[in-house]
């Protein structure tokens, strides 16, 4: 070959970065393979089985013939049994025509940036955030715009009105958060809706880990007055009720936006593979003791973790939500020289906070999704090594 690679990529995709979770969470595989008792703790992925129902469902719908496309926005049961669930549990008037399933809530994501975001358009993201926001609104061709956070105070975006630009777009909202946990309330929501509606600004927010809260009340902001025609809540099935590999999500988008949304989907994804959408529909329908189970098993694993890592001189508050801890590890390093002692020297993965943003530079990300006996396996080697 006489060329580079950078010569025939597009700029789009030159302009991303690898994902730090992925790389890192590679980095653990290789030791495993190596031989190593690697206890990992990178994955945003819980290790429970998809409850028996959900499977069942599926392999019901399989049998009775679901192998064909179904229709763009999802089977019309499915949609409606999400919009019944958004006006009962999330307080967001819709109907099933606003609703459109995704294949996982990332490609809702994905969809959302490239029907509304266009070359020069600002989206608002929290640091630190997840990995794929900052990625997903620049191959839409946007900037992101990073509005740091106060961890004194639940991670609150600060001073979130002077970053707000004649071309701001879009803030994207995700409570509870990966990777610090936080959990928004009522008074977060309200000035982040208030500026929304003052400036024209979508807010999209991801709802992912919507049921995996522990001591408060999740609040979507699309419940707000004034928000019906700006909010995009996005949410999807591989966190609660643990199907990261089925591959579904759903967005409730604005009645006007609705049609656009599902011009780029039909000619991008299609549909969502059909007997997938009958497991999701068991999930959202069928008994959800299983789903409450593993979250009261996330809220064990959490407290055992938290109050070990304090003991140990991390200082990490209790996370309100999602399964991750974000400790400060400034009293021994960076995230990223910790990370690597604790791979190196105890055998232990974690993702540095810095993936996530620069104020992630000295905390790292741990994913309790790992027994207790392996956290206190790993409380015991990090106490060891530190
Ligand atoms: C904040 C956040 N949003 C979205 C996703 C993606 O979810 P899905 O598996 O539904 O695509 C993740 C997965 O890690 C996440 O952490």
């Amino acid at each position: 070959m006489s060329f580079g690679l950078n010569e025939i990529l597009s700029k789009r995709i030159l302009k991303i970065e690898d994902s730090s979770t992925i790389k890192y969470s590679n980095r653990a595989k290789q030791k495993k393979l190596a031989g190593y008792d690697v206890i990992d703790f990178t994955l945003g992925e819980p290790d429970f089985d998809t409850p028996e129902n959900i499977k069942q469902a599926t392999i019901k719908s399989l049998n009775r013939g679901d192998t064909h496309y179904s229709a763009g926005p999802g089977i019309l049961e499915l949609r409606e049994e999400l919009s019944e669930k958004l006006v009962r549990e999330n307080n967001i008037d819709t109907i099933a025509q606003n609703i459109i399933v995704t294949p996982g809530a990332k490609q809702a994501i994905l969809t959302i940036m490239m029907v509304l975001i266009e070359k020069g358009d600002e989206v608002i993201i929290f640091d630190p955030s997840w990995v794929s926001y900052e990625a997903c609104i620049k191959l839409a061709g946007g900037k992101p715009v990073r509005v740091p956070t106060d961890p004194e105070y639940g991670f609150k975006p600060v001073n979130l009105s002077e970053y707000i630009t004649p071309k701001t777009k879009m803030i994207i909202l995700n409570s509870p958060s990966n990777p610090t946990g936080a959990v928004y309330g009522k008074s977060i929501l309200q000035e982040i809706a208030d500026i929304s509606i003052d400036n024209d600004i979508f807010v999209l927010a991801d709802e992912i880990y919507e049921k995996i809260i522990y001591d408060n009340k999740h609040i979507s902001i699309g419940s707000f007055p004034g928000m019906e025609n700006l909010t995009f809540t996005v949410n999807g099935f591989s966190k609660a009720y643990a199907m990261t590999g089925w591959r579904i999500g759903y967005m409730n988008a604005p009645d006007y936006l609705v049609k656009p949304i599902l011009k780029y989907q039909s000619h991008s994804i299609s549909n969502v593979n059909t007997f997938i959408q009958y497991g999701a529909l068991e999930a959202i329908k069928g008994p959800q003791n299983e789903r409450d189970n593993m979250i009261a098993e996330f809220r064990e694993r959490r407290d055992i973790l938290v109050e070990g890592l304090n003991k140990l001189g991390f200082k990490c508050d209790v996370p309100q939500g999602a399964f991750y801890a974000y400790p400060d590890v400034s009293e021994y390093g960076t995230g990223e020289q910790v990370t690597d002692a604790l791979l190196e020297e105890a055998d232990i993965a974690v993702i540095p906070g810095i993936g996530f943003g620069k104020s992630g530079k000295y905390h790292i990300r741990i994913s309790y999704a790992s027994s207790v006996s392996r956290i206190k396996e790993a409380l015991l080697r990090m106490d060891s090594l530190l």
